[in-house]
């Protein structure tokens, strides 16, 4: 993807919130602690980290969190979301947070980082192709 979509600035802004609210990841059972940040139309700057449970299934990931803090925020439109973790490779979003992703915005972008200042750019639609949408639901009615 054509990185000059995004300045280095705003990617390692993003980064650097998503690398903050990592620190506040609830990961007791797998240690894996991620960290989201969700970057809005207006330039507003949403945060998620993951949040577990002792009932395993009841986990949340940093990029629900996020979006869903949005919502609650009443913004919808989003740009770009930045990913970080722990781990040395990118984390790359399961498919359920693609999907709640694409929901909101089929050209996000999707920025993969770690804190050494590397980052892979990717898209949603790159990762989630023939998404399931509304207009699977509705038959663009
Ligand atoms: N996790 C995320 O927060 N985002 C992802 O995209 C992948 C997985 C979290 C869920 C769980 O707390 C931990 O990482 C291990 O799966």
């Amino acid at each position: 993807m054509d990185k000059g979509v995004f300045e280095r600035k705003k990617i390692d802004e993003l980064v650097k919130h998503a690398l903050e609210v990592k620190e506040r990841a609830y990961a007791p059972y797998s240690k894996f602690r991620v960290g989201a940040a969700l970057l809005t139309g207006d330039g507003r700057v949403y945060t998620g980290c993951n949040v577990e449970n002792a009932s395993f299934g009841l986990t949340i990931c940093a990029e629900r969190n996020a979006v869903f803090r949005a919502i609650a925020d009443d913004c919808r439109d989003f740009k770009a979301i930045a990913i970080v973790s722990d781990a040395d490779d990118y984390c790359i979003p399961c498919g359920a947070c693609r999907q709640v992703l694409v929901e909101f915005s089929r050209d996000l972008t999707v920025i993969m980082a770690n804190n050494k200042g590397d980052y892979r750019l990717t898209t949603i639609t790159e990762l989630l192709p023939e998404a399931f949408s509304g207009d699977s639901v509705t038959g663009g009615r």
